[in-house]
């Protein structure tokens, strides 16, 4: 049977509003998005993930939704997002969607209607008459939040919320909402959305003496939304944003009835571990420590994302080392992360960029670029809240990056400005032109990916290295069969694999590598993606699995 859609899929993370501004207000909009479809298909991404463009006080980046069903008018209309959806297809791209299903706005009518005395909407909210209530739920926005529960003068109560308190959080013990949730899914998906990402979705369910995630309440709610699209719709996905462990997270893919996709959030941090320690043992231990996950389902991995690089799924130790290591000043640090991005957090050093990238897009899963790390774009982490990874897309050197027409004050967020990262200095028009830029490195690597479906859905094996520097693996298919190594170090290494194979052809690789017999060289941040013998069955019976 042929492997669903997301198996393969290399997705791209865009908001709306950073991408391409086409009527000169100086904010993206989706006639931007459409106009630079062809980048993308260029590119060679398959599948493009939009974050939230509905109406919204944009006091979250628009996870603060103020109507379920609309577009911001300043990014265009409905037909808008129906054109954008068409014109993707036509492309062969397809398109997620966020949706946040645990809270909305506090402008949404619902909380408005809620809060008044005697409201029949009541429900839709939790309420509380003491701050009490759940103390063994963390608050996740930590800078700026120590508790859950914010006290509403016009309700005479305390609302309950996960995230910002102008975020109450839905109460999905009443079937209302439970409906309406379900039936704002059907909307989007029926407008020709390819999937969409579940936001925040361990925290959907409260219960008394329970740190109120992963609940099985949560679990029973998200099948039903999953039974829903089974029934009605062919071909979508649906993608939990759970930080959690990974045994906490593989019961969203339940038993392949709740999410088909799932981020593994414990992955990334442990990369930026790796590199930092020159040492592979704490990605190989999240690797060996993940559960198999049932068919059909997969993980979405990912090095960078519109948020903070989040710390929370390491331990107390491993935080404090990676925001010494990665965060010198207070500044670049939010929350339990760091909100900075992918360049910039390894000094710009190309061996290191290319290395973690040669891993997200061979390592078992789908792998999620952000926008701009394809040219390498900085951030500026003075901007409040995690707005400094979220600036105007680099078209070219002008000072308003080609992004906008209008003037550069006027832009909904500063071009980055840093030494090293303005438009002058990386923007896609003068690396298109450039054989040696990592946007063409990106464009080859996604190519060769694309040409090798065992990186896509093939099976995944750790292989045994002497030297600790060193991350091996391969993963093969029905069709070939990839070993893919990686030197998280600063210095050369020379390591034995403990693997029986022949390497038949050197598919990618960093400059001074090389493999004799069973013995690999990289250089420093070295890595290699080789074509291996076929059948490789030897190494199965060899580990004894
Ligand atoms: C998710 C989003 C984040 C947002 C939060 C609260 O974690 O990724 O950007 O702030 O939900 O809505
Ligand atoms: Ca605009």
């Amino acid at each position: 049977m042929k492997a669903p859609w997301y198996v393969d899929a290399v997705f791209y993370e865009v908001p709306v509003y950073a991408f391409f501004d086409t009527n000169g207000d100086g904010v993206g909009d989706f006639a931007g998005l459409t106009e630079r479809l062809d980048y993308l298909e260029w590119l060679g991404v398959t599948c493009i993930w939009l974050l939230p463009f509905y109406e919204s006080p944009l006091r979250d980046g628009g996870y603060d939704i103020s109507d379920f069903r609309s577009v911001l008018p300043r990014y265009g209309t409905v037909d808008d997002v129906r054109t954008f959806l068409d014109e993707s297809h036509r492309r062969g791209l397809r398109v997620i969607a966020d949706v946040i299903v645990n809270h909305t706005s506090d402008q949404h009518p619902w909380f408005q209607e809620a809060r008044l005395p005697g409201s029949p909407l009541r429900s839709r909210y939790v309420w509380s008459d003491t701050p009490d209530r759940f103390p063994d739920a963390r608050v996740i926005f930590t800078d700026t939040h120590d508790s859950n529960w914010t006290w509403d003068p016009v309700a005479g109560a305390y609302y309950w919320h996960r995230f910002f308190d102008h975020q109450p959080d839905l109460n999905f013990d009443d079937p209302a909402v439970q409906d309406e949730i379900e039936n704002i899914i059907r909307f989007w998906l029926t407008l020709g959305f390819d999937g969409l990402r579940l936001d925040a979705v361990p925290y959907l369910y409260e219960r008394d003496n329970t740190n109120g995630e992963n609940l099985p309440e949560t679990h029973t709610y998200l099948k039903r939304l999953r039974a829903m699209v089974d029934t009605e719709f062919d071909d979508r996905m649906l993608l939990a944003e759970a930080n959690q462990w990974p045994d906490d997270v593989v019961e969203y893919f339940g038993e392949g009835d709740e999410f088909h996709m799932a981020y593994h959030f414990p992955l990334m941090p442990r990369l930026f571990m790796a590199l930092a320690q020159g040492d592979a043992g704490s990605v190989i231990s999240i690797l060996e420590d993940t559960p198999d996950i049932p068919d059909g389902c997969r993980w979405g991995i990912f090095l960078r994302n519109h948020d903070e690089l989040t710390l929370e799924m390491v331990t107390g130790e491993e935080r404090q080392y990676l925001w010494d290591r990665y965060a010198p000043e207070p500044s670049m640090r939010k929350n339990v992360g760091i909100r900075r991005r992918l360049a910039p957090l390894l000094d710009g050093d190309r061996r290191r960029i290319e290395l973690l990238h040669a891993l997200l897009l061979s390592l078992p899963g789908s792998p999620f670029l952000y926008y701009g790390d394809e040219i390498g774009m900085g951030d500026e982490h003075l901007l409040e809240d995690r707005d400094g990874v979220r600036t105007p897309m680099q078209w070219d050197s002008s000072p308003t990056a080609g992004f906008s027409t209008a003037v550069p004050q006027d832009l909904y967020l500063p071009v980055v400005s840093s030494p090293g990262y303005s438009p002058a200095a990386v923007n896609v028009a003068a690396q298109r032109d450039n054989p040696g830029s990592l946007l063409l490195w990106t464009r080859k690597m996604l190519d060769l990916r694309a040409g090798m479906s065992a990186l896509g859905a093939g099976a995944f094996r750790l292989v045994p290295a002497s030297d600790s520097a060193v991350f091996a693996f391969v993963r093969s298919d029905a069709d070939a069969t990839v070993l893919v190594v990686a030197n998280f170090s600063d210095a050369p290494v020379t390591s034995d694999l403990d693997v029986d194979l022949a390497p038949t052809a050197t598919l990618a690789t960093a400059p001074g590598t090389s493999l004799e017999g069973t013995t690999i060289t990289l250089d420093a941040h070295g890595w290699a993606w080789f074509r291996v013998e076929h059948p490789f069955t030897v190494i199965a019976a060899r580990h004894g699995d």
